[in-house]
C-alpha cells in the first residue's frame, strides 16, 4: 500500500523558529523521550533542542503548509547497506489523527531517494506508543525485531518504489 501525500505540504530544512515551536509540542520529559529517544534531556529551549537533536548522520526536515507554518518534523538517515531509517517523527498536536504522518514519511522517503539508494524503510518506536504503532502498521510497517532495551521495537517495510 502506498500512502497518500497531501500536496499542500512541503518539506524544507528546519529553521531556528521550528525548534522553538517543537518545544511547545512537547508536554514533559516522558513525551520528549518517547519522541526523540530515551536520553533526550528536558526541558529545553529551541536552541537547546536543536543541539540535543543534532546527530552527524541525521538529515532533519520540517513539513510546512502553504503559509510556512510547521505541521510536522522528522529526520532520516542511511543505514548501510540499503536502509533508510526515520527518526524523531512528530506531528503538530493540533493536527494529529489526520494522517499527516503519511505525507511526512512519504516526503522524507522521496527526499532520501534523491540522495541514496535503499530498498528498506525502518523506524523504531516505544512498544506502548499506541498511536504511533497504529499509524506505522497502517502504513505497512511490520515488526522486524522484537522489543529491545527500553521497550523499543524496530519496524520495517519495503521502499515505496
Ligand atoms: C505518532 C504520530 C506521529 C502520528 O501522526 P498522525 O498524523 O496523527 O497519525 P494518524 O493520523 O495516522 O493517527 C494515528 C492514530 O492516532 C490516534 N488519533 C486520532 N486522532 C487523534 C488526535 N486528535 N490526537 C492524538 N491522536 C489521535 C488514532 O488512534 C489514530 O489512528 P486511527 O486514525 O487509525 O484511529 C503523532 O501521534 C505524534 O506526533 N505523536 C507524538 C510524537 C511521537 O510519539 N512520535 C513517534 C516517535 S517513534
Amino acid at each position: 500500500m502506498t500512502p497518500t501525500v497531501d500536496a499542500r505540504f512541503a518539506l524544507r530544512k528546519p529553521e531556528p523558529g521550528d525548534y522553538a515551536q517543537l518545544t511547545r509540542w512537547i508536554s514533559d520529559a516522558h513525551a520528549a523521550q518517547r519522541w526523540a529517544g530515551p536520553n533526550t534531556p528536558w526541558p529545553l529551549d529551541g536552541p537547546g533542542l536543536a543541539l540535543a537533536l543534532h546527530r552527524e548522520q541525521a538529515r532533519p526536515h520540517a513539513l510546512v503548509d502553504a503559509t510556512g507554518s510547521l505541521i510536522a518534523f522528522g529526520e532520516y538517515y542511511f543505514k548501510p547497506p540499503a536502509i533508510v531509517r526515520f527518526a524523531r517523527l512528530i506531528v503538530n498536536p493540533a493536527r494529529r489523527g489526520q494522517r499527516i504522518i503519511d505525507t511526512l514519511i512519504l516526503r522524507l522517503a522521496a527526499e532520501a531517494d534523491r540522495h541514496g539508494a535503499a530498498n528498506t524503510l525502518e523506524l523504531a518506536v516505544f512498544a506502548d506508543n499506541a498511536q504511533a504503532v497504529r499509524a506505522y502498521k497502517r502504513l505497512g510497517f511490520g515488526v522486524c525485531k522484537g522489543i529491545l532495551g527500553d521497550d523499543i521495537m524496530t519496524l520495517q517495510r519495503a521502499a515505496f518504489h
